[in-house]
């Protein structure tokens, strides 16, 4: 029967590599609710006042997003157009913690997680042979699927998170590239813990921790969870 994989971790833990990897490895869906939060975060800009947060919950609410579910080829639709790009933005970078943290942008977003999560692992899923579904995120493993069959954190070093995101960010890892990347990495870190629990295991979960893993050990160490 589908099965649902929960993984969560803090940036640049190599969540959203190896999250991609493990579905593309076992034929499953994969949903990166990240970047949901970060497509509100462009339709919050777009549509509304970031500073005024009812404003930006009606907005979510009414948020015409599609979440392609393909760990090969992940997309992101807003109002119709191809988003993928404009969420990595730092502009978006630099506000997704703020619209991360209002409560009902959060349970809007939660309601469509689920919504996606039971489409893929549920009784329609099971009907079209549908094997289930890897979600992940900063909530998953505690919020949005607790239940979930595995549940996951992926942790690392600070010293090795700052050097994956600048490699991701600058294409660089020396002492000035990570430099450049630490202040905003950390800040929002710490803006998101005050919200989501994700730099503690919940009880349940199992940390695999990356620091001195490799890509490819990662995935693997990860598979053995599922496995296991
Ligand atoms: O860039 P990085 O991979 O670290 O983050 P992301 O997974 O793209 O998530 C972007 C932001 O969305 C985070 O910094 C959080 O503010 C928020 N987020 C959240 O609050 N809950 C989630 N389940 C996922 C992301």
């Amino acid at each position: 029967s589908p099965v649902v994989i929960a993984i969560d971790g803090p940036s640049g833990s190599g969540k959203s590599s190896v999250s991609k990897a493990v579905a593309a490895r076992l034929g499953l869906a994969y949903l990166d609710t990240g970047a949901m939060y970060r497509a509100a975060t462009v339709w919050g800009m777009a549509t509304a006042d970031l500073a005024d947060a009812g404003a930006v919950t009606t907005a979510v609410r009414a948020m015409p997003l599609v979440m392609g579910l393909d760990p090969v080829a992940p997309g992101v639709e807003l109002d119709g157009k191809d988003v993928a790009e404009t969420i990595r933005t730092t502009e978006v970078t630099t506000n997704v913690s703020k619209v991360a943290s209002n409560l009902d942008v959060r349970a809007e977003l939660k309601r469509l997680q689920r919504e996606i999560i039971d489409q893929e692992s549920g009784a329609q899923a099971v009907q079209s042979g549908g094997r289930g579904i890897v979600a992940e995120g900063r909530d998953i493993t505690t919020v949005v699927a607790p239940d979930a069959d595995v549940r996951v954190l992926l942790t690392a070093s600070e010293e090795a998170r700052l050097r994956r995101r600048s490699l991701e960010v600058h294409g660089a890892d020396d002492a000035s590239a990570v430099e450049a990347t630490k202040d905003q990495v950390l800040r929002r870190d710490q803006d998101d813990a005050k919200v989501t629990q994700f730099l503690v295991a919940a009880d349940g979960v199992v940390t695999v921790d990356s620091s001195d893993l490799d890509f490819e050990q990662t995935v693997d160490a990860v598979l053995a969870v599922v496995t296991q």
